[in-house]
């Protein structure tokens, strides 16, 4: 309780999943926070699902798609305007392209990178200037295990990752001496929309989870509160000489060479 009392966040992609989870932890430990996400339904009924949760909880949902630096930029203002100056941002919004590389259309390749790096990118411009400005500040951008990992058949989706991590870096190195924190959070396998999508786009989805279960050292996959932790972990004063790097939460399953 209160690790983040007093600061402001914002969450991109916060109307469900990950992104939903991060919100709601934040809003536990104290933050005023802005879900900012392309799907305002979802983010509107997230933000009244925290208020109910959370007494007190000061949140607003706010329309935004990361896609579109200009628009990131008016969210960011907007929300500095009605809850405070921004202490926090995760760059959470993210979609799945899993392509061959070789019938993959320009259209596919264009779409992830758009939403997976450009969106990250948009975010941590939006929000540095103040930051620097103000000499404190943490973005936690949420990459994936796709950074370091690679899988057949899932094209482009691990190169724009390998780019978070490398934005990660590079703007870690940036404003260190300005006290802006950037880091990243690496999750495996998460039960969300996002992953039950996946699987029921396979021929038999329920053997397809049951492969992915079996190739866990703990014969299980995460849970969005279990990638929450680590964000509220990262975003809070907890964490003052951890910057420009990478943690992993995954159950250990990228540390695995082979069963
Ligand atoms: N679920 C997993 O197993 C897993 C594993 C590793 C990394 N990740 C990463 O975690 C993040 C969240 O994943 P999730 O599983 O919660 O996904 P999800 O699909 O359940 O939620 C993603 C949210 O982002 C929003 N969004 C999509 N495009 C957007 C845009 N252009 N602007 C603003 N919002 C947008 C969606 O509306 C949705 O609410 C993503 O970056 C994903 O790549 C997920």
């Amino acid at each position: 309780m209160n690790r983040l009392a007093g600061k402001v966040a914002m969450v991109t992609g916060a109307g469900r999943g990950i992104g939903a989870a991060i919100a709601l932890a934040f809003a536990r430990e104290g933050a005023a926070v802005a879900l900012a996400e392309l799907d305002i339904d979802t983010a509107n009924a997230t933000a009244e699902r925290i208020r109910s949760e959370v007494s007190g909880a000061r949140v607003i949902a706010v329309p935004t798609d990361v896609t579109q630096s200009a628009q990131v930029k008016q969210a960011v203002e907007h929300i500095e305007a009605s809850i405070g100056p921004l202490d926090v941002l995760v760059n959470n919004a993210g979609i799945n392209v899993f392509c061959d590389p070789l019938t993959m259309t320009d259209d596919d390749w264009r779409r992830c990178f758009a939403v997976d790096l450009d969106g990250v990118w948009n975010g941590c411009r939006a929000v540095l200037p103040g930051m620097v400005g103000r000499g404190r500040g943490s973005i936690v951008n949420i990459a994936s295990t796709h950074a370091f990992k690679i899988i057949p058949g899932c094209f482009p989706y691990p190169v724009a990752k390998h780019g978070v991590i490398g934005l990660t870096r590079a703007l870690g190195i940036e404003y260190a001496p300005n006290h802006v924190r950037v880091n990243a959070i690496a999750p495996g396998y998460i039960e969300t929309q996002l992953t039950l999508d996946w699987w029921n786009a396979q021929p038999d989805p329920k053997a397809a989870r049951q492969a992915t279960l079996d190739l866990q050292p703990m014969k299980r996959i995460g849970q969005p509160e279990e990638v929450a932790m680590t964000a509220v972990f990262l975003a809070s004063d907890e964490a003052p000489f951890i910057n420009a790097s990478c943690i992993t939460v995954d159950g250990g399953r990228s540390a695995l060479y082979h069963d």
